[in-house]
């Protein structure tokens, strides 16, 4: 029998771009609006005025009403050549906007099913939200089965009919939704077959294929070069950790950004060992490197005229004979000295070590993200950011984020978290004495690492990341892929700024 191995690849549509509906088309997918009087159906290219009538009374006979993200299918007017038109409503008209759009076509695109072929006008309303949304709510993660299971059918493949003029959205939007997939399907496979060495090669792969540069550090070139909170964090595990640097050098380039993402591929909390309801969600610990490895390739194929470096620090943090203790002191690399009273705070004590290797190089921005803490959620929810940094670059971030439709809210770094960062064994302690603002001490703890004058911003994404209630819109459950549209966003700004 044959093993699995390797990062678990989800199902998402395939999408063209065509000036006309394809003859083979077995479904039309029009949108709708809610207006004062009920439903309402704009216009399509799709469908003569008859055959939109027609569909009109059909929805209006089924109680259709046209409001946000409802799907009603229908069996086609007499004349069209398909079998069926299926609604997606976008609300009140007067307040469409992009995020509106790019959730009704998730919303649609998760929804159908026993049908191949698909056209769709939706992109009248917006193309790159339409791909988006389509191809992001159209992800499946179908699970690791022995025999296809009722989640096993393959997604509708959707034709998105518009003018010519829309090719390089439309491939744009197609490479940065793809790029989403596959830090989903990273964050959804399970940590017995993704661990730091299995990570790192299958990183290395993609990053090859698109033309980036790979520098990979093993256990021991980690411990030589004095990398020691990767090391802290990674020895309780009997699979050792690694550093992934993954470089995008374009000729064009004005500016540099450094990436840095948390790459725990399981956390069960070390010797400070977390319970056991729940743990499994912590599989999901390493998606902040998911979503800067799934960047810096969106950048690479989009060819931005940007420098780029990921640094990705992946560790397991496991309760092995040979863990670090709490109350143990590590020194960072660059020097800096922690005392670890808590070996569930590991995300930080990777990140630092990272974070200093980053500013080395002396970027103009570094961004990072992390799963980082419970916190986060207390502060935020489950679906909005928390992001923290210089004002300026971290306002800027957390305005990127909710302008692609991936929330996200400054948070203030704390005064007082300055004198209570310090420890009477070490330089700095990775946990504040007090429960108060544990998202803020985090970034408190990180902002010793970062050299300066870098803008930098860091985005605790442990609720946004992974989705542990209900598929809404284009986010399913498990692996959402946040925040990587926010940083591919602002990548593509940073390149075009001079
Ligand atoms: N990976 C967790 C944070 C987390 C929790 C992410 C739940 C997603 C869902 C992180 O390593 C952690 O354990 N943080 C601790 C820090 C604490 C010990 C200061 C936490 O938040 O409890
Ligand atoms: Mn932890
Ligand atoms: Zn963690």
């Amino acid at each position: 029998m044959s093993q699995h191995t390797g990062p678990a690849r989800g199902a998402f549509p395939e999408l063209k771009l065509e000036k006309k509906a394809p003859k083979n088309a077995q479904a039309l997918l029009i949108a709708a609006f809610k207006g004062e009087e009920g439903i309402e159906l704009p216009g399509t290219s799709l469908l003569k005025s008859a055959a939109l009538r027609e569909a009109y009374e059909s929805l209006i006979a089924v109680g259709a009403t046209g409001k946000a993200n409802e799907v009603t299918r229908i069996p086609a007017p007499k004349k069209a050549e398909v079998d069926s038109i299926i609604a997606v409503g976008l609300g009140d008209a007067e307040d469409l906007d992009a995020e509106t759009l790019r959730r009704a076509a998730g919303s649609a695109a998760r929804s159908i099913s026993k049908v191949e072929e698909v056209a769709t006008s939706l992109g009248d309303f917006g193309i790159a939200p339409t791909v988006e949304g389509l191809i992001l709510g159209g992800y499946k993660f179908q699970g690791l089965r022995s025999k296809p299971g009722k989640d096993s059918e393959q997604p509708a493949a959707f034709t998105v009919v518009a003018e010519k003029s829309a090719r390089e959205e439309f491939e744009a939007a197609k490479i940065t939704a793809e790029s989403v997939v596959i830090a989903r399907d990273l964050v959804n496979t399970p940590s017995n077959l993704l661990y730091p060495e299995s990570y790192a090669d299958f990183l290395s792969a993609q990053a090859k294929e698109v033309g980036l540069e790979v520098e990979i550090l093993d256990e021991k070139a980690l411990q030589k070069q004095g990398f020691g909170g990767i090391t802290a964090v990674g020895r309780g595990s009997a699979r050792p950790p690694r550093l992934v640097r993954l470089s995008w050098n374009p000729k064009k380039a004005k500016k540099h950004v450094a990436l840095v993402g948390k790459g725990i591929t399981f956390d069960t909390g070390g010797i400070s060992l977390k319970p056991g309801s729940g743990m499994w969600d912590m599989i999901s610990d390493m998606g902040g490197s998911a979503a800067m490895a799934a960047s810096i390739i969106a950048a690479a194929k989009l060819n931005l005229p940007v420098k780029i470096t990921a640094t990705l620090p992946l560790a397991e943090n496991m309760p092995g004979d040979n863990a670090t203790r709490p109350g143990d002191v590590i020194t960072h690399y660059g020097g800096i000295t922690s005392e670890v009273l808590n070996t569930d705070a590991e995300g930080r004590l990777v990140l630092a070590d990272a974070i200093a290797r980053a500013s080395e190089d002396k970027p103009d921005f570094l961004i990072e993200t992390a799963t980082l803490t419970g916190a986060q959620m207390v502060a935020l929810g489950g679906r909005t950011a928390g992001v923290m940094g210089s004002e300026d670059f971290r306002d800027r971030m957390a305005s990127i984020g909710r302008e692609v439709g991936e929330n996200a809210w400054a948070m203030p770094l704390l005064e007082e978290h300055d004198e209570s960062v310090k420890s009477a064994s070490a330089d700095i302690r990775n946990i504040n004495a007090k429960r108060e603002g544990g998202m803020e001490y985090a970034g408190t703890y990180l902002k010793h690492f970062v050299g300066e004058g870098i803008e930098w911003a860091h985005i605790d994404v442990a609720g946004p990341s992974f989705n542990t209630t209900g598929a809404y819109g284009y986010t399913p459950k498990m692996g959402t892929g946040v925040p990587t549209r926010t940083v591919i966003a602002a990548l593509c700004e940073i390149a075009e700024s001079k």
